[in-house]
């Protein structure tokens, strides 16, 4: 068992991700299926978000019943695969602020480059999740996870979909007290850098490009 990572156990999350695997699934359907393991997912990522009691009259009587407390969190999400991510938990969560950071990996050296970004406000003070659905070498999740810290973030929790023994390292070497919640822990990276058997370029099967 790793320490601070969560892979979600359940099969209607299996069944998805098998239906993810396949090469033969379109770009439409992936997307879904993306939205529909994280909305799964997402329950467990978000099972820390503290609550308070509050007072409420239900036609029958009156009560005390917990509600979400604190800053509105931030869902900050890896462009360009991580954005599918962002609109599902947007459906849980929609007081949620978005953030946007844009990373792509060089093909050569498979490093982490950054093009873009924009933070909600007050983000020292929010709980913040980071998504993107692929953890492979864990460049791309460790220079985010810089870039949130560098702007003061001291509460962030990652959701991918499918992550690797090598993503996870990179990213608990530099960052360990980050939680992760995956749905599929994978076995490996091969010599390109992707994951195996994973599900090939995620943002590519996401938006039809290649
Ligand atoms: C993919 C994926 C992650 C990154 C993971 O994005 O969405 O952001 O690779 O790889 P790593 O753990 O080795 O950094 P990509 O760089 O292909 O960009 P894209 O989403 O714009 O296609
Ligand atoms: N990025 C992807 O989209 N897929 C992988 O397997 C590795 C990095």
């Amino acid at each position: 068992m790793l320490e601070n990572v969560t892979v979600v156990d359940h099969p209607l999350v299996a069944h998805k991700i098998t239906m993810l695997r396949d090469a033969s699934t379109d770009s439409a359907s992936f997307r879904s299926l993306c939205q529909e393991v994280t909305l799964l997912t997402a329950y467990e990522a978000l099972r820390h978000l503290p609550t308070e009691l509050v007072p409420v009259r239900t036609p029958v009587a009156e009560t005390q019943s917990p509600m979400l407390s604190g800053l509105a969190p931030a869902v900050v999400g890896i462009l360009r695969a991580g954005l599918v991510m962002v609109e599902a938990i947007l459906t849980l969560l929609p007081h949620g602020r978005v953030g946007h950071l844009g990373l792509y990996r060089d093909p050569e050296t498979h490093k982490a480059i950054q093009y873009y970004k924009k933070l909600p406000d007050q983000i020292d003070q929010r709980e913040v999740l980071l998504v993107d659905p692929m953890l492979a070498t864990g460049g791309s999740a460790v220079q985010a996870l810089d870039i949130l810290k560098a702007e003061g973030a001291t509460d962030v929790r990652m959701l991918a979909i499918i992550g690797c023994p090598e993503g996870i390292a990179a990213l608990h070497h530099r960052h360990p007290e980050v939680h992760i919640t995956l749905a599929a822990l994978d076995d490996r990276l091969n010599e390109q850098a992707y994951i195996v058997p994973g599900l090939g370029d995620a943002g590519d099967r996401i938006y039809g490009t290649k």
